[in-house]
């Protein structure tokens, strides 16, 4: 192969209302469908998921309604990344013009300490990140029912229903899926609930075999029927106390009952004429895509030759992660600095940016005021439900291992009858849901099987989607468990997988998590606390109108990818297609290296070499969903990451 990659992006038309984006890559050809519509849109990592959004849309839901069954529908068909046992942000952006930050991070329980995971005085990953210890209370469901009841048209029950037929129905394990459980084999088959589920005679399930989790539909309906005080106030909290109990975990029901949504104060910045609107900590997402975003105002990003500018890029992108390293965490617990995000710290980094090299950055900088002016505390959000707030009133008929017996709601038997015939001819088909998809692909005739390979089977965990409605309303979600089938735990009798957030505090100073990141002080653990995160959910504004919804799975890279892909649109003129497929960077400051994507051509990795960065070369990074106005204001149009087996519809 030739050592230089040129790129080209060429607009294919399919047909009237949709399009693919090609980006070539030399020898190979990536393609990003995209979809335009005038009535809504809707982009996942999965065409289940996006397809239960549409089907929302399409029956009077809006965009939160949808927003919330795409993510239901996700904890179902893409289990190694999100689910209920795990937590999310959502960004709102209503019609009349509100934003709405929902805080549903994980929160550390009540007996949790600074040196939980420290044994003879090191830090021990293996428990941050696998078995009893390592999840966080799980916050996504108590999102997803605040953002439902308070600015949905439709309940909770009739976005989780289809879903649990899913669950119960099963559907088909692609290579993707079946590559990500036979990575985790060894840390899944010491729970007996997760050999249950996702092993059979032994191994894990294979590419092709169907995945039912009859239990996981039980906790659904249940959920339906009694809404998430079955959940955080009931049967549920009860067994995962009591498996936590067995197996050496701290979590109780009492901290599922104490468990709180809350509301953050999004973070927010004016670029070249845009608004750009993200999540405040504990996501450190918005603060340093912001932060960045003010640094590179001060370039002429378009004018700059490209190496220029992507080392430009680079080195926001090492400033910005010295800053998160020492001042994010929690803000309820840390003293976080509203100055990481004004244009006058901006200016002061931007000057340490040196164009023809790059330069080192020692540690952090200081914002002024970084004493007194902080992030606020969240506003704990209302009340979740009837019951919430007074006290165990669920009927109980938990636990045992059998499951759990429950009232089952029915759906109205149209949208019954449609998953069923849909799942039904997915697995006539022989077909995964991904398979479905027309969304991903490399030209068979132009791609090495090996580039293919690698396209095809990339282990990325997190999950970000964004929707947008005719009325207005545009969301972006993102959502996690961490790292794949989080702490590899079903909790027995729920076929609920809990997540290992505790992993992305800082369990000891200087110690690298999963992501290769450490933290300080603002991010130890402590109870009740909300591990920092770098999910990044965005929404662009301009005059007054939004126009992006952009967000991305990746841990750290999720930050840096939501920069590039603005970058591309805003300061590039690229579509949200084009963007979403072009070459990525990322620097997180420590370690010292700048990683870019195998896709990047030749030629520019080595002029950053050359200015002084330590370039390391990886297939890709991270996966983005984006929903878009078109460029005439008059239709939506969605991007899927080619990276990944999702795809973008509307109607
Ligand atoms: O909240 C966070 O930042 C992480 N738990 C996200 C993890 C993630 O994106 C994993 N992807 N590779």
């Amino acid at each position: 192969m030739s050592g230089e990659r040129s790129l080209a992006y060429v607009a294919v038309p399919r047909r009237f209302t949709s399009w693919v984006c090609v980006l070539a890559i030399s020898s190979a050809v990536v393609v990003a469908t995209a979809a335009e519509n005038r009535r809504g849109m809707v982009s996942s990592v999965h065409p289940t998921a996006t397809e239960a959004g549409l089907n929302v849309l399409k029956t009077g839901g809006n965009a939160v309604d949808a927003a919330v069954a795409v993510g239901l529908t996700l904890g179902v068909v893409d289990t190694p990344n999100s689910g209920i046992g795990g937590g999310c942000f959502m960004l709102i952006r209503l019609a009349n013009g509100k934003v709405v930050a929902i805080d549903g991070r994980e929160m550390a329980t009540a007996a949790a300490t600074r040196d939980m995971f420290v044994r003879e005085g090191k830090a021990d990953t293996d428990l941050s990140q696998t078995g009893a210890l390592a999840s966080g209370v799980p916050g996504a469901l108590a999102a997803f029912d605040y953002a439902v009841r308070q600015y949905g048209k439709k309940q909770l029950s009739e976005l989780i229903l289809p879903a649990a037929e899913i669950a119960e129905h099963g559907f088909v394990l692609n290579a993707s899926y079946a590559n990500r459980l036979n990575s985790v084999a060894d840390d899944m088959k010491q729970f007996e609930a997760s050999r249950a589920v996702f092993f059979r005679d032994g191994e894990t399930l294979k590419a092709g075999d169907v995945l039912k989790q009859p239990d996981l539909a039980v906790t659904y309906r249940s959920i339906a029927g009694q809404g998430s005080d079955w959940f955080y106030r009931g049967p549920f909290a009860r067994a995962t106390e009591q498996w936590m109990r067995a197996n050496g975990g701290l979590m109780t029901a009492a901290d599922f009952a104490n468990y709180q949504v809350m509301l953050r104060e999004p973070v927010t910045t004016t670029y070249r004429g845009y608004k750009i609107v993200s999540f405040a900590p504990p996501s450190s997402g918005g603060v340093h895509l912001v932060q960045m975003l003010n640094i590179l105002e001060k370039f002429d990003l378009k004018s700059l030759d490209e190496a220029t500018r992507l080392h430009v890029i680079a080195e926001a992108m090492k400033l910005a992660f010295a800053d998160r390293a020492h001042w994010l965490g929690d803000p309820d617990f840390a003293k976080v600095p509203r100055g990481l995000v004004s244009k006058k710290y901006a200016a002061s980094l931007a000057k340490k940016i040196n164009l023809p090299r790059a330069t080192e950055v020692p540690s952090h900088g200081t914002p002024s005021k970084w004493e007194r002016d902080v992030f606020r505390k969240g506003r704990i959000a209302a009340s979740l439900s009837p019951q919430w707030g007074e006290g165990l009133r669920v009927k109980d008929s938990l636990p045992d291992s059998t499951g759990i017996a429950m009232p089952i709601p029915s759906l109205n038997p149209s949208p019954r009858a449609a998953l069923k015939t849909h799942a039904l001819q997915t697995l006539r088909a022989g077909r995964g849901p991904q398979e479905l998809a027309p969304a991903f692909g490399v030209r068979a005739s132009s791609a090495p099987l090996s580039f293919r390979q690698e396209f095809t089977q990339i282990e990325k965990h997190t999950t970000h989607w964004s929707v947008a409605d005719a009325e207005g309303n545009w969301v972006a979600v993102t959502a996690t468990i961490n790292t794949s089938f989080g702490s590899k735990v079903v909790i027995p009798g729920t076929g609920v997988v809990m997540n290992n957030e505790m992993d992305d505090f800082s369990i000891q100073p200087g110690v690298p998590n999963a992501f290769g990141l450490i933290g300080a002080d603002a991010n130890a653990v402590e109870p009740g606390k909300r591990p920092l995160s770098s999910m990044t959910p965005t929404i662009v504004l301009k005059n007054g109108k939004p126009i992006i919804a952009l967000g991305a799975a990746g841990g750290p890279k999720i930050i840096t990818s939501v920069l590039m892909e603005l970058i591309y649109m805003l300061d590039l003129g690229m579509s949200a297609g084009e963007a979403i497929a072009a070459p990525r960077l990322h620097h997180q400051w420590s370690p010292g290296e700048l990683q870019v994507e195998r896709a990047l051509p030749l030629h520019l990795r080595t002029a950053l070499q050359q200015r002084g960065h330590e370039v390391t070369e990886l297939n890709s990074m991270a996966v983005s969903h984006i929903v878009a106005r078109s460029p005439d204001g008059r239709s939506l149009v969605g991007a899927a990451d080619p990276r990944a087996g999702g795809n973008a519809a509307g109607w």
